[in-house]
């Protein structure tokens, strides 16, 4: 946070920690804040504060803090804010950043990423003397860039320099923001295979100016103004970064009168699958057209097979997708998670067409995979809901699904439109065949209507409500499903996971005798997803078995199905569509649900323990 004119601390730290509360649903263990320091000379020291816990608790100790003349007007000032969530070394103070050099604070550190040869730095710089106070990766790094400091003999080494010069020492990947009391009013940022401005939200209420750096950029911000350059510059290379215009409204990213993001961004479904699909369905001549994806269908279309990557809710999207991607494109289709494409070497060809389906388009894994593709030489396809992400830039074309900023750890109305996205593509792929055309019209007219739909299902809440209020004492519950459904399964029961902390298993009804069915009993809860569709029979089958055996399912199935309510414990019933666009009806009172189980057992919703919303390591 750089201001020209002159502020007072207590602008500085409100900014900061306002900043900080609004990414806090990325990475919230512990928060530190750094700033110019008290006194006449304020800017040659550095006061440091961290705190685990909320940011709340970190601003309740800097204004617990008598020492500190919060109305001093300061006109050069930096500072840096950060928030952990832990991967070296537990949440505690220590642990948190800013990082510092030593005692008197003469370097401070903010680091997103990981340092993986900080081992064998950290052995030499403790030979070198220097006394570590974290378990952290990051501590490294102050400490480098002290030693090399207080190591360069009577030449004048410019901030820049120093940081180009510590980063070619370190292994990994960051993104690193450095402020020292050797050069008041200066911060050196640089980023390595991370992004830097995810932040976004924090920015938003400031500026809606951005530039992105590149890996190997420089920034370097002095007396309010901004340098950016290139530590290893190819030929040809344009160092010039431009400043781009967030698309963001601040309203979008305010609770209103939802108790949780999550709860906010369920009831948006009606309105964000429309904004998937808009402009680039023709409901008239039922065209579809990607803009994004124009320039490469011949390619696309020539493909030995499609590739879906990602993780989490975004492979989720893959599994819901990928029965009507191989009807209507006719390609094999295969559904990958990004850390185990990678783990297992998987064989890519040139010409493979890679999907990276990802929410932030961040996620490590799922960049890894992309850039794993690319070397191979396929062409990669983005499917990611921000604008200018990582994966946005990288691949070589893709679709912003168009969802609107998704605040709550565990996403819900991203996989609607990750759905949405991938059928659309799907309708683009089969436009000219003949033999599809009955069918693509069936899919496209199940489009227009979602949106109802989703309102119709949207209605259910207070039904879902009760149910959750006979659950929630549970310690497990399975979802049961298969076909298209099976999807939703899976999707169901990570948000379960997720945020009420309950044992929550997607089983494939298929699978049932093979295995799940010795969970069943009287006592063991169970929901069934059970649509007219092709599997309507087969699932029958599976909730005869699980009745059988004294199991109480409770069922999500079309409407005016009275031979499964009469086997049913309890029923969920919801509106029919078309079977490949079920799973985006079917998923929301799972949605629900686990959010109301969420509430009643006390667990603060948008920010689940141990979670992230963006996971930036492998
Ligand atoms: C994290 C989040 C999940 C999310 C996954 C993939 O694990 O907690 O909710 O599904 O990352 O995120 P992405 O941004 O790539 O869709």
């Amino acid at each position: 946070l750089n201001y020209r004119v002159p502020r007072t601390r207590r602008d500085i730290f409100q900014t900061l920690i306002k900043g900080l509360q609004r990414l806090e649903y990325r990475g919230y263990d512990s928060a530190g804040v750094a700033v110019d320091g008290s006194g006449k000379d304020h800017a040659a020291s550095i006061s440091l504060y961290k705190k685990t816990g909320k940011v709340k608790a970190l601003d309740e100790e800097i204004y617990k803090n008598n020492g500190i003349d919060f109305e001093a007007e300061l006109d050069t000032h930096f500072g840096i804010a950060h928030t952990r969530w832990a991967t070296h070394g537990e949440p505690s103070p220590v642990n948190s950043h800013p990082h510092r050099s030593d005692k008197n604070n003469e370097f401070v550190v903010i680091h997103n990423g990981i340092i993986t040869n900080y081992k064998e730095l950290r052995k030499y710089l403790v030979s070198k003397g220097y006394e570590f106070e974290s378990e952290t990766d990051t501590e490294v790094i102050p400490k480098l860039i002290k030693y090399l400091y207080d190591n360069r003999e009577n030449e004048y080494v410019s901030f820049s320099t120093l940081v180009e010069r510590v980063i070619k020492q370190l292994e990994g990947a960051f993104a690193l923001v450095f402020k020292s009391i050797h050069f008041p009013g200066e911060a050196v940022a640089t980023r390595s295979v991370r992004a830097m401005v995810s932040l976004k939200l924090a920015i938003i209420e400031h500026t809606n100016k951005v530039i992105y750096l590149e890996d190997d950029d420089v920034a370097v911000v002095m007396e309010g103004k901004l340098y950016v350059h290139r530590i290893k510059r190819k030929a040809g290379e344009d160092p010039v970064r431009v400043i781009q215009t967030l698309q963001m409204e601040l309203q979008q990213i305010m609770k209103g009168n939802f108790k949780a993001f999550m709860q906010k961004e369920i009831f948006e479904q009606p309105e964000s699958v429309v904004n998937t699909m808009r402009g680039r369905i023709c409901f008239d001549s039922n065209t579809v057209i990607l803009g994004g994806l124009s320039d490469h269908l011949k390619e696309i279309k020539r493909c030995r097979r499609l590739i879906l990557i990602g993780c989490g809710t975004s492979y989720h999207a893959g599994v819901a997708t990928r029965q009507i991607l191989e009807e209507l494109t006719e390609l094999p289709v295969m559904i990958e998670l990004a850390s185990d494409f990678l783990d297992r070497i998987t064989p890519v060809f040139r010409d493979d067409v890679c999907f990276f389906i990802s929410q932030s388009g961040e996620t490590a894994d799922t960049l890894m995979a992309l850039r794993y593709c690319k070397q191979r030489g396929a062409l990669t396809v983005g499917v990611t809901n921000t604008v200018g992400s990582s994966i946005c830039r990288e691949t070589d074309c893709g679709v912003h699904i168009n969802a609107g900023p998704e605040v709550g750890v565990a996403s819900t109305k991203a996989y609607t439109s990750q759905f949405v996205s991938l059928i659309m593509f799907a309708l683009m792929l089969s436009e000219d065949r003949l033999s599809m055309q009955q069918r693509r019209l069936e899919i496209i007219n199940g489009l227009k209507k979602l949106p109802e739909l989703i309102k119709e299902v949207l209605a259910l809440d207070d039904q879902i409500k009760s149910i959750a209020d006979e659950l929630h004492h549970q310690r497990s519950l399975l979802v049961m499903g298969r076909g298209y459904n099976y999807a939703t399964c899976l999707e169901g029961a990570l948000k379960i996971k997720e945020i009420t902390y309950m044992h929550s298993e997607g089983i494939m009804a298929g699978e049932l005798k093979h295995g799940p069915l010795a969970l069943i009993d009287k006592h063991m809860p169970v929901i069934m997803i059970i649509m007219r569709d092709a599997c309507y029979k087969k699932c029958h089958n599976a909730l005869q078995q699980i009745t059988a055996r004294q199991g109480r399912p409770i069922i999500l199935c079309c409407q005016d199905d009275p031979e499964i309510s009469k086997m049913a414990y309890k029923t969920i019933e919801l509106p029919q569509t078309v079977d490949c666009l079920q799973g985006i009806l079917s998923v929301i009172p799972l949605q629900l649900i686990s959010f109301h189980l969420a509430v009643l057992r006390g667990y603060d919703v948008d920010c689940p323990r141990n979670l992230a919303k963006s996971v930036t390591v492998e």
